[in-house]
Order: C-alpha cells, then sequence, then structure tokens
C-alpha cells in the first residue's frame, strides 16, 4: 500500500515583488519538495493587507504571483496553489485561535511602534493558515522561523484542551539561502523594501549585474566564508552556492587569489542565469490569465475541502451550536 504523503504548506505576501530572497529562502525548497509531500502553496494576501496597499496592484500582484510560482517550477497538477482570502476559513480559525494566544506572545515577535492591530495579530492568522491543513512541514527563510515555533506552541495548547485537533508543523529552513543579506547592507536581510540592495526576481540581467557589482563587501580582497567578519563577502559566497549547488569550499577554492573584481560579476552572473529562463517563462504565464484564473479557482476549492473538514472539527470541539 502507498504511504500517505506527509503535508507541506507555506505561503509568500504579495506585498511587493518577489525577490532573491524569497526564492532562496522558500520557494526553491518548494520546488525540491513537491514531489515527496502533499503540498499546498498560497499567495497570503490577507496578511499583505497588514500594511496598507494599493488595491489595482495587490490585486495585479497577487495574479502574477501565481504566474512565478509555477514559473519557479511548481507543478499545478501536483500542488494545490491558491489566494488566501479565497478560502474563508483562514480568517475563521485565525479568530478562534487568537483566543488561544497571549497577548505576551504576540508583544514577543519582533515589531516595530505604531502598527495596526492586523499586523500585531498576524503570527495568529499565519497558524491559523499552517493548522488548517494539518501541516507537517513548513518551508520558510529564517524570519519565519519563530511563527511557526509560535504556532506549534498555540497548536499543543488547544490540543492540551480538546485532544489532539491539530498536527504539529516543523520549520523547514534551507542550509544555504535561509537569509539572504541585502547587498547594499550586509548585515540587514534583503527586503523588497529596499531596491538597491534588493534583486528582484523580474530584474533585467543588467540590472541584477550592477547590483552585485557594487555590493558592499570589505578591503581585504579575499573570498573567505567568514560571518563575522566579512558579512558582505559571506552573504555573496551563500548567493552563490545556492545558485550554482557548489559547497562553500568548492566555490572558495574556485576563487582563491582572485579579486573582488571577478567574484562579483561571478555572483552576478550566477544569478543572472537561475533568474533568466524564470523571468522569461512569468511573462509568458502573466499574459494567460484564463489559465491562471483556472489554477487559483481550482486550487480554492480543494483548499476549502481540506480547510473545512479541521474547522469544524474545531467549531465542534469548541462548542459552537451545529449549523
Ligand atoms: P514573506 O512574504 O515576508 O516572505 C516569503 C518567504 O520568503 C522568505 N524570505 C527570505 N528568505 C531568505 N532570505 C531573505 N532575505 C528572505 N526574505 C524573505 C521568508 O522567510 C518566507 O519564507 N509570514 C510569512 C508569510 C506567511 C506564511 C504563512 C509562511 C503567511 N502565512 C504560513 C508559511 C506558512 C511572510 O511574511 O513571508
Amino acid at each position: 500500500m502507498e504511504e500517505k504523503k506527509k503535508r507541506i504548506f507555506s505561503g509568500i505576501q504579495p506585498s511587493g515583488e518577489l525577490t532573491l530572497g524569497s526564492y532562496m529562502g522558500a520557494i526553491k525548497n518548494w520546488v525540491d519538495l513537491q514531489d515527496d509531500y502533499d503540498c499546498l502553496y498560497c499567495i497570503v494576501d490577507m496578511h499583505a493587507i497588514t500594511v496598507r496597499q494599493d488595491p489595482a496592484t495587490l490585486r495585479r500582484r497577487s495574479v502574477n504571483q501565481l504566474a512565478q510560482y509555477i514559473a519557479c517550477g511548481l507543478d499545478p497538477q501536483k500542488n494545490i496553489m491558491f489566494i488566501q482570502s479565497h478560502v474563508p476559513q483562514h480568517a475563521e480559525l485565525g479568530w478562534v485561535l487568537g483566543c488561544y494566544t497571549q497577548f505576551g506572545e504576540l508583544s514577543r515577535m519582533t515589531h516595530a511602534d505604531n502598527i495596526t492591530s492586523g499586523l500585531f495579530t498576524y503570527p495568529v492568522l499565519m497558524a491559523a493558515d499552517i493548522l488548517l491543513y494539518q501541516t507537517d512541514l513548513v518551508p520558510v527563510g529564517e524570519d519565519q522561523k519563530q511563527h511557526v515555533e509560535l504556532c506549534r506552541d498555540i497548536a499543543q495548547r488547544f490540543n492540551g484542551v480538546y485532544g489532539d485537533t491539530f498536527t504539529l508543523p516543523e520549520p523547514f529552513i534551507p542550509k544555504m539561502g535561509a537569509r539572504v543579506m541585502s547587498l547594499g547592507d550586509p548585515t540587514s536581510k534583503m527586503s523588497k523594501s529596499d531596491p538597491d540592495g534588493c534583486v528582484y526576481m523580474m530584474d533585467k540581467p543588467e540590472d541584477i549585474m550592477r547590483k552585485f557589482k557594487r555590493a558592499v563587501t570589505d578591503c581585504d580582497a579575499c573570498v573567505k566564508f567568514d560571518k563575522e567578519n566579512k558579512p558582505g563577502i559571506s552573504n555573496l559566497l551563500s548567493i552563490y552556492c545556492a545558485a550554482t549547488g557548489k559547497t562553500v569550499a568548492e566555490a572558495e577554492f574556485e576563487f582563491a587569489g582572485q579579486g573582488y573584481g571577478i567574484f562579483k560579476p561571478a555572483v552576478g552572473e550566477s544569478v543572472v542565469e537561475l533568474l533568466r529562463p524564470i523571468r522569461e517563462e512569468s511573462e509568458r504565464i502573466m499574459a494567460d490569465k484564463a489559465y491562471l484564473e483556472g489554477i487559483y479557482k481550482e486550487g480554492a476549492s480543494r483548499a476549502q475541502y481540506l480547510a473545512n473538514k479541521t474547522l469544524s472539527r474545531v467549531y465542534r470541539k469548541i462548542g459552537f451550536a451545529a449549523r
């Protein structure tokens, strides 16, 4: 008998253009895991509105992001791909879980001042995303680890009160590319809101090369991995290794005795070659709106079926009267 596959859930906010960070930290691993797991990959538009979005841009990005998922190699036949707001069970379970989450737990998540309550309670919605599908594994970049851990705590607490209800999820953090740093400031994370330090997946080759040639390094001209003392070079080495599949030792050997004038453009080239087919394929798929609509509608209906199973159990356990 065929063994039941374990479940994966992950998502990305359509709050900006996809970046090299979102590719290396998340999507690349989604592609690698899609054959061995039963996967749901989401476009989390409800998370995106925790900060103000332009409506037309949000709508366009949400659909284009699906095109990019497919262009990266996610097979719509194998995976359930959908838009979060099309599955209202996320909001419904989010409300319930908020009643099993302490204010203090949310206060400990890293946040700036002056935020909406939606942004404050965002980790609860993320927990609902994951727990709705009885998820075993959540492939994400390092910055999301704390949220998956909070999700486990909430699930454990709920299970403790009502008996086994939720599968406890584990984060899956890649060895290479879990935290791609800004090319302009290698001590802070590459983020979509920093155009100079950030490589976008849809950037043209000449822009990618320019950004890498300008990447901040150091002055000892030695290509060696040392996160403490050489954050810029270490970041470029990680990017190069994630893009080419080489190990750090192989890359250090390859560039031994060569200056940054050789190394930086070589890293740029590796990223250009990585992203070129993805960009071309994305552009092709983005033009086919009917195809994309078919996929996200089908995805939402399959996701709703699974989500309902969990939500009705939860509603029964907590004492909501049957509909
Ligand atoms: P988001 O949209 O900020 O980022 C999407 C994914 O990309 C990873 N990532 C990075 N990885 C490495 N280096 C970087 N510089 C980098 N920047 C982004 C993130 O770790 C993430 O995996 N809360 C999530 C979205 C979410 C979610 C979920 C994820 C909502 N519900 C349920 C998993 C499961 C977020 O804001 O990711």
